[in-house]
Parts: structure tokens; sequence; C-alpha cells
């Protein structure tokens, strides 16, 4: 898996700890991780079940939304932050399929994904524009100023922190990052983000377990708590739910089943 990757960089991965972006790739399917992380996996969903199927539905939470960002909300910029290894139906090729000449801008610090960030800047459409940035979110100001070189900062940019501010142990820190980026977007922007919830012990239980393996820990939230990120932006229906719930498509009939993961799209007026 590291043949194609450049040396320096295949240096500062870590095979001997397990690494988010990996066992979320690992639970979504995906080929791009190692032995350390599939333990990890396993030993995860052994306490809680649900979270196979929570990061499966979290792909499908992300199409939705970005679905509706290009096609109903006419957004034409994005700006994924904590962007994870590139698995199936990635935001670009999700945009660009709505909206060809849709452009965005990748964020990540994970080595392992600055190293597949090559699979990432794959346009899909000639229009197109994909870029990646390596950044640690904890620099929203920086980020901010690079991102301008892609995104033009006076038309509105959907904004997506798409299972990421759990990783921001400081929860005053983790909406003071969302405000600092919302601040630099104009009217009309969108803010998109999803996290695993404290809605139920057996997922308390082993984001606790998890956070003790050395791996950059996760900290779910109260949905009461994930709903200040949005504080001073309108959600759009259904407002912050169970992802599952958000918008399902109306092929799947009836409600579906909630899962420990809560998410919200909302414009800024
Ligand atoms: C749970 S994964 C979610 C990936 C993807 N957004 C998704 O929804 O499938 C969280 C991602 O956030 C990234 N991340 C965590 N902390 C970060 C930080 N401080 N700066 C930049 N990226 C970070 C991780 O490397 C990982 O790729």
């Amino acid at each position: 898996m590291t043949d194609a990757i450049n040396p320096e960089l295949a240096a500062k991965i870590r095979f001997d700890v397990p690494c988010s972006a990996r066992i979320w790739n690992y639970w979504m399917g995906g080929k791009d991780n190692y032995p350390v992380d599939r333990e990890e996996g396993d030993r995860f969903a052994a306490t809680s079940p649900g979270i196979v199927d929570m990061a499966k539905q979290s792909r499908q939470y992300l199409i939705r939304a970005v679905r509706f960002l290009a096609s109903e909300a006419g957004m034409r910029q994005f700006l994924d932050l904590g962007t994870g290894l590139p698995t199936m139906q990635n935001t670009h090729e999700v945009a660009q399929a709505a909206a060809p000449e849709s452009r965005i801008v990748y964020v990540d610090h994970d080595p392992m994904v600055l190293a597949h960030a090559r699979a990432l800047l794959r346009n899909t459409t000639p229009e197109g524009v994909t870029t990646y940035l390596d950044a640690d979110l904890h620099d929203p100001d920086l980020i901010v100023s690079d991102v301008r070189n892609v995104l033009n900062l006076n038309r509105p940019v959907a904004v997506m922190f798409m299972g990421s501010l759990g990783h921001i142990a400081d929860y005053e820190r983790a909406r003071s990052i969302v405000t600092t980026v919302m601040a630099a977007v104009p009217s009309g922007s969108y803010l998109v983000q999803y996290d695993g919830a404290a809605t139920s012990e057996a997922t308390i239980r082993a984001h606790s377990d998890y956070n003790e393996t050395g791996a950059v820990p996760y900290i779910v939230r109260t949905p009461e708590q994930m709903s200040r990120f949005f504080d001073g932006l309108d959600l759009v229906e259904p407002g912050l739910v169970s992802i599952s719930r958000w918008r399902p498509d109306p092929i799947d009939p009836g409600t579906p089943e909630a899962v420990d993961a809560y998410g919200g799209v909302a414009r800024k007026p």
C-alpha cells in the first residue's frame, strides 16, 4: 500500500498506533488500513456494534448533503475540513457530478491522507478544481488564508466538518474554529457538520476505550452541544438530527433507524 508513497511521508506514518482516518476507512469497507487499525476497529465494534453501520451511514449522509448543496443550494465551492482517506463517492465526485465546475479544497493533517491526496486530486470534470491542503484544524486563520488562493471568499462556500470536530478535544476551541471559518465566508454560505453523538451508553463507553489507545482522541458530544456549532446560522429542514434521518432517499420507505451520529446543514444569513 505504501509503494507509491514518497519516502519522507512514509516515515511519518505510524503503523503501531491506530489511526482514526484508517479505522474509519476500514469500517466504511475501504482497503487503506493496517492490522493495528483493524484490531482496534474490531475491538471498538465489539463494544459498540452500531459503529460500522454509522460509518457507512455517514458516507450516505455526506452524499445527500453535498448533492443538496450543489443541486438545490447552488453551491460551487466546497471546503472539506478533515477529509479522511478517499473511499467511495468523495466530496469532489458528488459535487462535480451535480455541478461540473465545482471547486473543492480538502484539508487534513494526517500523513496517510496526504499520501493519498493524489487519488483525491483527480478531477472528475475538466472545468472543476480539486486541491488538497496539509493543515491542522487548530489553525483556522492559516487555513482561511491558504484557501483564498483557490476559492473566492467573496462568493458562497459550503464549509464541511464531517466527523472532524470530535477530534478537537476542547469544546470551546471547536466552536471557535467553526466561528472563525464561517466568519471568513459570505452570507449565503453553508455549514455542514456531523459527528458521533453521546446518545447511547455503548457509544460513550466505546469512545472512552478508544481514547486510551494512543490514537488522536475523539470526543462524542451531546446533540445540544453540537447545536451550538450552528449558532447564528439558519438550519435547513429537518435541523440537527441523527444522520440517517437527514433527508433520507425517498426510495427508502418509513423512518430510518437512528444512529449515534448527529448532523445538520445550515445557511449563513
Ligand atoms: C472520522 S474521519 C472523517 C473523514 C471524512 N470526513 C468522512 O466523513 O468520512 C476524521 C478526519 O479528520 C482528520 N483530522 C482530525 N483532526 C484533525 C486536525 N486537527 N486537523 C486536520 N484534520 C484532522 C483525520 O485525519 C481524519 O481524516
